[in-house]
């Protein structure tokens, strides 16, 4: 077919498009289509309002199609849509990394752009293997992830992830990798608000991990403050303290994956300022931009890059990098966000909620099939009991009819509902948004 044929091809025939991480037949069978955005809401073809209860994808924390940003990205398109990223530059990617670094806690001072929470993951992974490397302790291979953690799909991002799904299908993956246990425990936690109190000791499993292989073997650990696609699990007190006291004993690098606790959605710039940890690198991706733009990061302490600006000055110091790394429109979509987020004051704003949000998140505890729920700054987790040999279709059938039945978009994983609204979130949307869920739980009672 000509590309002048494919044009006029039918706009609405649904079958070329492979949906990701979507049942395409079922969705093919009644789609839920979005044409358009503004802050809280998206508008459906025949022009219904529906309730973001997910920032996109954990990502929209400014809320959708907001001006500043609009125009900062319609400004770049019209001045500079691309510049090369390997031996060029332009200025916007060097304001931006400042930005960043700036807004990192301790010495997290140096950024490392790509285009997407996995290749940030890939990235991270790299750079911890390639930095004991450089400094002449190249026996350091072996990476420790965590079951239930989710880090892409990127061959390193599902090597140390831990979500049998994503991993099964796919061979033997990376050789060398080795899980912390997952930190949920629902008898020791059941309902609670923010960090449950029980599981710091599960951190010690990285002590037996070491003795098993011997630090000497070991490069990084990498671990989501909050696991959240797994179906949104906060730490247990002390937890991440306790990682982070392990790893320095025996020298391994730290990674936290902000992919989704950074620009925000746990009451600050990253998880890490939360919790008073300061991990080795962090990754990030999806509220740099509000979703806007695709771009992800790697965000390395001082000394890590510091370890690499040896050698002869004209040869690359690390061989790594994306055509798309710091791509402009990237670039001035991020700075935007970051004016955004500093002027509306949306870090603070989602702390000051959280309360809030707990409180009705918890008030579902008494619906039908209800077996846990879990909060964490404006993030909520809610377990539903599985339908007899149906794993996954009651939350299936939930988000079908939020969307369809209560206008709400929510996101599923197994039988977990997972809201995680824009920090612009109103008060008054908040408990709309819940009561609009417990109509759904009953629905599918
Ligand atoms: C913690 C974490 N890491 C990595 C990713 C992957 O990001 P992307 O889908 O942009 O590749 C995600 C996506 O949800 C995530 O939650």
């Amino acid at each position: 077919m000509s590309l002048a044929q494919t044009e006029r091809a039918i706009p609405n025939d649904l079958e070329a498009y492979w949906l990701p991480f979507t049942p395409n037949r079922a969705f093919k069978a009644a789609p839920r289509l979005i044409t358009r955005a503004k802050d809280m809401h998206y508008y459906t073809p025949d022009g219904r309002a529906v309730l973001d209860g997910t920032a996109g994808l954990w990502c929209t924390n400014a809320g959708h199609n907001r001006d500043p940003i609009v125009k900062a990205i319609s400004a770049q398109a019209a001045e500079l849509d691309y510049a090369p990223a390997f031996q060029f530059a332009h200025p916007k990617a060097f304001a931006l990394a400042s930005r960043i670094a700036t807004l990192a806690p301790g010495d997290l001072d140096h950024v490392f752009f790509c285009n997407s929470g996995s290749e940030a993951v890939d990235t991270a992974l790299k750079i911890a293997l390639a930095y004991h490397h450089v400094r002449g302790e190249g026996s350091r291979t072996r990476l420790i992830g965590r079951e239930r953690g989710y880090h892409g799909v990127g061959f390193g991002g599902i090597s140390v992830g831990g979500i049998v799904t994503n991993r099964k299908f796919f061979g033997t993956l990376l050789a060398g990798v080795d899980h912390l246990p997952a930190t949920y425990n629902r008898e020791q936690q059941a309902f609670t608000k923010g960090e449950p109190d029980w599981g710091a000791h599960l951190a010690d499993e990285l002590e037996r991990i070491v003795a098993l292989h011997d630090a000497s073997t070991i490069a990084a650990v990498i671990v989501e403050p909050m696991a959240g696609s797994t179906g949104v699990l906060p730490p247990p007190k002390g937890y991440l303290q306790r990682l982070r006291a392990i790893c320095d004993k025996h020298r391994l690098l730290l990674i936290f994956d902000e992919v989704i606790t950074g620009f925000g959605r746990l009451g600050h710039a990253f998880a890490a300022e939360r919790y008073g940890v300061i991990p080795d690198l962090i990754t990030f991706a999806k509220g740099i931009t509000s979703g806007t733009v695709p771009m992800g990061g790697v965000i390395a302490r001082a000394p890590i890059h510091e370890a690499f600006m040896r050698g002869p000055e004209h040869v690359v110091e690390l061989f790594h990098g994306y055509t798309y790394s710091a791509h402009p429109l990237a670039c001035a979509a991020a700075l935007a966000t970051l004016d955004l987020y500093r002027d509306e004051d949306l870090f603070a704003r989602a702390k000051r909620l959280e309360p809030i949000w707990a409180d009705a998140a918890m008030g579902l505890k008494d619906l039908p099939h209800v077996l846990d729920i879990r909060t964490l700054g404006l993030t909520a987790g809610i377990d539903l009991a599985a339908r007899p040999d149906a794993a996954g279709r009651r939350a299936y059938d939930a988000m079908v009819k939020a969307f369809h039945d209560e206008n709400l978009v929510i996101r599923v994983t197994g039988d977990t509902i997972a809201l995680t609204p824009p920090l612009i979130v109103a008060e008054s949307e908040i408990a709309d948004m819940f009561e609009r869920v417990a109509r759904v739980i009953r629905a599918v009672a």
